[in-house]
């Protein structure tokens, strides 16, 4: 995948197969890339192909996808733990956990990597300015944001980021991907914390937890308002347990960091969760879950 051949579909690495780094690699497959999938151990790359594997069969059993197609696009995944296998990539995706230093650290090893000088280095961040992983490589002008949205299988959107070096042809060529492989509907983003969607979000969801630290209403009444009076799918309380109570901290965190603003600060409630290891979906967040 090069500014220059605009290849259609790019072979494609994918860092982390967590919820999202599962998503991407299962919209990448089933777009017909081949993808190559990389975690930290056995355990977490045997977890991560399980996750798409259980999102490939709810994709059969919604009649989303043909048992054919289900096997085709199985058939394009590896999953490994060897970052080596980076080395031929194209394109590779960063989907890691929201901490800053440690995706410095996998955009400089991911960069000493992969072969060739024209591959695209992306990012699936949230809120971490792009700058700060372009400088860690020695190909900043390949390095951009292409941030999913949780379901990456349901939702359409992706977030194009460029950074001040980000050169134009990286730019086409990721867009391109996106929107033409992929099928998703891009909105391109300056490089501030947080982008367009998690700058609007994030404040939303924090304002429904003050709400609900305060004893102003329930987490119910809370999450019923936004359902049944303005026709969100979701409301905020389980939306924040959707993305992980972690995630929306660390969230909050960069945009704080970046803007200092007050709307940005981590509600106590959302910390002594997170040090309390209520994340959410996966276990227990504001809502359980079996
Ligand atoms: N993977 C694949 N498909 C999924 C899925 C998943 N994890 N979750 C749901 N779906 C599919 C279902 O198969 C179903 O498809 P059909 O209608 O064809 O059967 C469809 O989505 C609806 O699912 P459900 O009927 O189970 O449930 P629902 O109608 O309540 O929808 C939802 C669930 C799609 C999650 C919906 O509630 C929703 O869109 N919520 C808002 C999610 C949102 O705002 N996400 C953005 C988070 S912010 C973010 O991701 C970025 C960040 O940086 C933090």
């Amino acid at each position: 995948m090069t500014a220059t051949t605009h290849a259609r579909t790019p072979s494609v690495g994918i860092l982390g197969c967590g919820l999202m780094g599962a998503g991407i690699a299962e919209v990448c497959a089933r777009a017909g890339a081949d993808v190559t999938i990389v975690e930290n151990d056995e355990p977490a790359a045997t977890a991560g192909r399980r996750r798409v594997e259980k999102s490939l069969d709810r994709a059969v059993a919604s009649g989303k996808l043909t048992e054919a197609d289900r096997t085709v696009a199985w058939s394009r995944l590896q999953f490994g733990t060897d970052w080596d296998a980076f080395a031929d990539r194209q394109l590779v995706i960063e989907a890691i956990p929201e901490i800053a230093d440690v995706k410095v650290e996998a955009f400089r090893r991911i960069d000493a990597i992969v072969s060739s000088s024209e591959s695209i280095l992306a990012s699936n961040t949230s809120s971490i300015p792009i700058m700060r992983l372009a400088v860690a490589t020695q190909r900043p002008e390949n390095v951009l944001g292409l941030h999913f949205f949780n379901p990456v299988p349901v939702l359409p959107l992706v977030e194009l980021v460029t950074s001040l070096l980000t050169a134009d042809g990286t730019a086409t060529t990721a867009e391109r991907f996106a929107r033409e492989v992929l099928g998703k509907k891009v909105i391109h983003s300056q490089d501030r914390a947080g982008f367009i969607v998690n700058a609007l979000l994030v404040p939303y969801l924090l304002s429904a937890v003050r709400m609900l630290e305060s004893g102003f209403a329930t987490a119910n009444d809370v999450d019923a308002g936004m359902v049944e009076g303005c026709a969100h799918p979701m409301g905020p309380l389980h939306l924040t347990d959707l993305i992980g109570l972690d995630t929306t901290l660390a969230v909050a965190e960069s945009l704080y960091q970046e803007f200092k603003e007050q709307l940005y600060a981590p509600p106590p409630m959302l910390l002594r969760m997170v040090e309390a290891g209520l994340l959410g979906r996966t276990g227990r967040g504001f809502f359980e879950y079996a």
